[in-house]
């Protein structure tokens, strides 16, 4: 075999050993990229939104002015004294050479995760124990990145409409093709979520390898029962079904009926995965703290239908690939469980809770279809006389100058709904209601 070299090649271009024919062609010297990268549609939807109201913003700087956010999920109110105070504590530990922290467990120092063990699951009687807990820095990273776990050929299931992530992060994985014209694509289930099944999808009709359920549901702000959670738990026993449960939200349930993780019901801990977050209950989108929780007996299979662990290989994903949560920010998370941590936790809930339920009340008011916003902080809202998800994201933007999430964004079957977000000041909220009304 031989290769013909252009004349324009220079000496420098030529490295040793200079036996030429084994050489592979000199056009094929730049790295091949992740073509899955390229099925994705447009943006992620948040940076997305933040690219119309920066055009928005420049175009009309007084409306923008009076500009009140209620798009991105994001908390508004201070860290809880009794979280600052672990911080601060801590930041002074890290300033004395005694009790400076280097390179900490990469699962989460053992005080964080027997405290997630013990508030979280043991106090309400569910069995999981610390060793199952993994310390992260966000649901978002962990939803990701637990396809690095899982095999290729997984026939998934994904409600619609559905936090993006899960769908992005399975395109960027290449277990889907391309998508169609309603963005959905091709080798994932879709589970449609309407106002007909109130948004908690049917069991499906053939089996799926992995299920990713969300409860509180971002974005409808739906919950699922006791029953129906049996039913799902009921389904993935039966046909070998990882459930990749997210309870993010989990903190905002005001109903004592409602379940707040999936090993609350029985059976979840052979086929149940859970996410949870400081993120929305602690304040910490900025700070970075986050749970998995992979029960020892969890097994996955491989090709030849050999039965595995599934903790091992998570645990050994996480020690390569991630260094642990900072000790500044695990004594942080940990004082969320303290008294007084538990306290202010519960105040921040109930103002987030109140300004939903005056966005249920305002939208109620207009005439709009509302759902969510009782047991979650995310009210959904059906667009008025037949505007698309897009078409009243601009209304919103340019006669409230209100930024809302629309609903498409998060699948088809969002299409029609707009999302609001309750992660505000009162004052904003009682602002944002009015607007509604004066629309
Ligand atoms: C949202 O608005 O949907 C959330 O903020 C997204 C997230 O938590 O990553």
């Amino acid at each position: 075999m031989s290769y013909k070299f252009s004349t324009a090649m220079k000496c420098r271009d030529l490295h040793p050993p200079h036996d030429l024919p084994d050489w592979p062609p000199f056009f094929s010297t730049m790295a091949y990229l992740n073509e899955n990268y390229l099925k994705l549609k447009a943006g992620y939807l948040f940076p997305e939104i933040a690219r119309r109201v920066k055009v928005f913003t420049e175009a009309n700087p007084d409306a923008a002015k009076r500009m009140i956010r209620c798009g991105i999920g994001d908390v508004t109110e201070a860290l809880p004294d009794a979280v600052r105070a672990a911080m601060h504590k801590a930041v002074d530990e890290m300033g004395d050479r005694s009790s400076f922290r280097g390179y900490g467990p990469e699962q989460g120092y053992d005080f964080l995760r027997n405290a997630v063990a013990e508030n979280d699951f043991k106090a309400r009687g569910i069995n999981i124990d610390a060793d199952e807990i993994f310390i992260s820095d966000g649901s978002k990273c962990d939803t990701g990145n637990i396809l690095d776990i899982f095999g290729s050929g997984n026939k998934t299931a994904i409600t619609d409409p559905v936090y993006p992530v899960y769908v992005d992060t399975n395109v960027m994985a290449g277990n889907t093709g391309e998508a169609d014209e309603s963005g959905a694509y091709e080798g994932l289930h879709y589970l449609k979520c309407t106002p007909e099944n109130g948004f908690v999808p049917e069991i499906p009709t053939v089996p799926v390898d992995l299920a990713y359920l969300c409860y509180p549901n971002n974005p409808t702000g739906a919950v699922a029962t006791r029953a129906q959670l049996e039913a799902w738990v009921k389904y993935a026993l039966a046909n070998g079904t990882t459930l990749l449960y997210d309870a993010a939200y989990e903190a905002f349930i005001q109903d004592p009926s409602i379940p707040r993780s999936i090993y609350e019901i029985e059976g979840a801990r052979d086929c149940a995965i859970e996410f949870r977050s400081f993120s929305k209950n602690g304040g910490f989108t900025g700070v970075r703290c986050a749970i998995v929780i992979i029960p020892k007996g969890l097994m996955g299979k491989k090709k030849d239908g050999t039965k595995l662990a599934i903790h091992p290989l998570w645990s050994r994903r996480h020690s390569t690939k991630f260094n642990g949560v900072s000790y500044i920010v695990q004594r942080g998370a940990e004082a969320v469980y303290s008294p007084d941590g538990k306290a202010q936790v519960a105040a921040l809930i109930e103002h987030y809770m109140g300004n939903a339920k005056l966005l249920v009340e305002a939208c109620t008011k207009a005439g709009l279809k509302v759902f969510g916003g009782v047991n979650a902080p995310y009210v959904w809202v059906g667009c008025p006389n037949g505007l698309t998800s897009w078409q009243m994201f601009d209304k919103m933007l340019n006669e409230a100058n209100v930024v809302i999430t629309p609903g498409s964004g998060f699948g088809s079957a969002g299409e029609g709904y707009f999302r609001i977000s309750a992660f505000n000041s009162r004052a904003n909220v009682e602002e944002v209601c009015r607007r509604i009304a004066a629309l």
